[in-house]
């Protein structure tokens, strides 16, 4: 996600915009900038990179300015370039302004405003607020006014600060599902997304809410409901953390910061891809591109594992024919494509050699190659033919959690999508899974503490153990890998993801009571076909954790409950269970959870 800090007080204002956008660093971004007002007229400066780069160019520019916005900006729309990095302006500079979110209607707007002779010089969606806002103080005599206009328009998430020529000293912030909170200093005022930016200066908060307006000067602040536009009492909070523990949320780990993030995840990768009324998927991304008959899936990693749990969904709804592999065994395979072939590249960083090799093959083959990216102008995405954005916001830890669950969301849409494209699904299968899919994030939030606390119960059964199995079906198998997966590679327990029906065909032999066996079986046509699977754990004195759902009665040595979902949607209640087993259990063993031994985030070599 983007960075904000903005800052308004008797002090230069740049070397405090600097330090707060250092601080924010961690959430990951690829531009950064600033703005200021400055005898009279608004300087802004801003670079494509890191932040060293935008420090050399205000080098020298220390000048008398006390008030001003900064930003670090994660790519959404638009690559990482000077002409798309935040602060963005109208065309008179008579305005400055920052943000964070993801502007749904940006498009319509930006012809608007067009019509109106504003003109654009970036890729972004933000920009167009910049010109709305201008637009409005045209129409409106006060800038309350003209800033609550402006947001009436818009559709989507925002958090924004903004400064205009005219009114040094004078912040104005705006929110709307994005983060954004105030810090009181002692005649100084501090807006960011995130609080280590200003902790070091004040421990005095105020969380803005949803729908809120704020105009700030170092003399005061005042909160506005942009809707009745009346003021705001808000409550002033006192926080005791220390600095790392503010960079994660006051999460113990980013890991598990990043599980938490999952319903926030979904909400955001459906941004901009259903339509209200019809609750039908859109993706304008790939409009236009010819649906496959035969898709080849490469990837790595839980990555690959998103790759085998969306296979299902293509045969299901889609009717497509489907391959998935792993991306270092692909590139050395002697393929044959067919014409109506297409790859898809599935990548959280977009910068995985392994990947990037399969995908290269396949357009050197004049296959088309569509790419699922994390990351905004990576090379996968740059080198794809086309490219869907999981839209996660940028994943710390190093084993992968919230972007899987990004990835089988966007799967998801782009299977019901196919198929409605070639006719294989219908328009009530579509409506449901869409309604459901919307309620989603809701029965996830309210289930996720629940199960951290099942997880750390499990952890004290189950700690002294050295190897475990992971069985499921369908695409229950693929989760099954993923869950043997995140053991490993945090808690470096020994663990095997297998199909449940495999079993009998050589693993079983290792079951006895020190091996427990996870089984993945939420209600689905083949859970009752996992039932002999258990039984035949049990019956070797194997212990069975059975991962299953309400209306299932089956048994097993230990029954974790998760919420009953239509098919697929159980699949997102089962990742974060497994991710959480997973955590609680490398937590309780002490290990790195955030950078686990031999691991890196991203494996760009072979
Ligand atoms: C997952 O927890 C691991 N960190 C790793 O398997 C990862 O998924 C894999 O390296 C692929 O990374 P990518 O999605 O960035 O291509």
């Amino acid at each position: 996600m983007c960075g904000i800090i903005a800052y308004s007080g008797h002090r230069p204002v740049v070397p405090i915009l600097l330090d707060g956008l250092k601080r924010l660093e961690y959430r990951g971004y690829d531009s950064a900038g600033v703005a200021y007002a400055h005898k009279g007229s608004l300087a802004v400066v801003k670079q494509a990179g890191k932040m060293h780069q935008l420090e050399e160019m205000l080098e020298g520019r220390q000048n008398g300015a006390t008030s001003g916005i900064g930003h670090t900006r994660w790519a959404t729309h638009g690559l990482p370039n000077r002409n798309n990095a935040h602060p963005h302006t109208d065309n008179g500079k008579g305005l400055a302004l920052v943000h964070n979110g993801i502007i749904e209607n940006h498009q319509t707007l930006k012809t608007w405003l067009e019509d109106r002779g504003h003109r654009f010089t970036s890729e972004t969606d933000t920009e167009v607020l910049s010109h709305l806002i201008s637009q409005g103080c045209l129409q409106k005599k006060e800038k309350f006014e003209a800033l609550a206009w402006a947001l009436d328009q818009v559709e989507g998430s925002y958090a924004i600060a903004v400064i205009f020529q005219d009114e040094p000293g004078v912040i104005w912030a705006a929110r709307q599902s994005s983060p954004l909170l105030m810090g009181l200093g002692e005649g100084e005022m501090f807006l960011s997304s995130d609080i280590p930016a200003f902790l070091s200066a004040t421990r005095d908060v105020v969380y803005l809410d949803d729908g809120e307006l704020v105009r700030m000067e170092p003399g005061g602040w005042q909160v506005f409901d942009s809707g009745s536009r009346n003021p705001k009492a808000k409550e002033v909070s006192r926080i005791d953390w220390d600095i790392r523990a503010a960079e994660k949320g006051g999460y113990p780990h980013f890991m598990l910061k990043e599980i938490f993030e999952q319903p926030g995840v979904i909400q955001d990768c459906l941004k901009g891809r259903i339509d209200q009324d019809k609750a039908q998927v859109l993706l304008p991304e790939v409009e236009g591109l010819p649906v496959p008959e035969r898709l080849r899936i490469v990837a790595c990693g839980t990555s690959y594992h998103a790759g085998l749990w969306a296979k299902h969904l293509f045969e299901h709804w889609s009717d497509i024919d489907v391959e998935v592999d792993i991306a270092s065994e692909f590139r050395y395979r002697k393929l044959r494509f067919r014409p109506n072939d297409m790859t898809l590249a599935i990548t959280q960083s977009g910068e995985t050699a392994d990947t990037l090799a399969g995908l290269r093959m396949a357009r050197e083959s004049q296959v088309p190659v569509l790419g699922l990216c994390n990351v905004v102008g990576s090379s996968v995405a740059r080198e794809s033919d086309r490219v869907l954005y999981t839209q996660a916001g940028p994943e710390i830890s190093v084993a992968s959690t919230k972007a899987m669950c990004s990835q089988m969301t966007s799967l998801l849409l782009l299977a019901l999508y196919w198929g409605r494209r070639r006719g294989t699904t219908d328009e009530s299968l579509e409506r449901t899974v869409v309604t459901h899919l919307r309620a989603l994030p809701g029965v996830l939030e309210a289930s996720l503490p629940g199960m951290q606390r099942t997880a750390q119960d499990l952890v004290q059964r189950y700690r002294e153990s050295r190897h475990f199995f992971y069985l499921g079906r369908g695409l229950n198998a693929s989760l099954a890998l993923e869950g043997a997966l995140k053991l490993k590679e945090i808690s470096y327990i020994h663990a095997e993801g297998y199909a449940a029906g495999e079993m009998k065909h050589g693993p079983i032999a290792l079951i006895d009571p020190a091996f427990p066996t996870f089984v993945v079986a939420p209600a689905d046509d083949l859970a009752p076909k996992t039932l002999s699977n258990i039984k035949e754990v049990l019956a070797r004195k194997g212990e069975v954790i059975l991962l299953s759902s309400p209306s299932l009665k089956f048994f097993g040595t230990y029954r974790w409950d998760i919420p009953e979902l239509v098919w697929p949607l159980s699949s997102f209640a089962v990742l974060p269970a497994l991710q959480l087993f997973a955590y609680e259990m490398a937590v309780e063993l002490g290990t790195d959870v955030d950078q686990p031994r031999n691991l890196a985030k991203s494996v760009t070599v072979e």
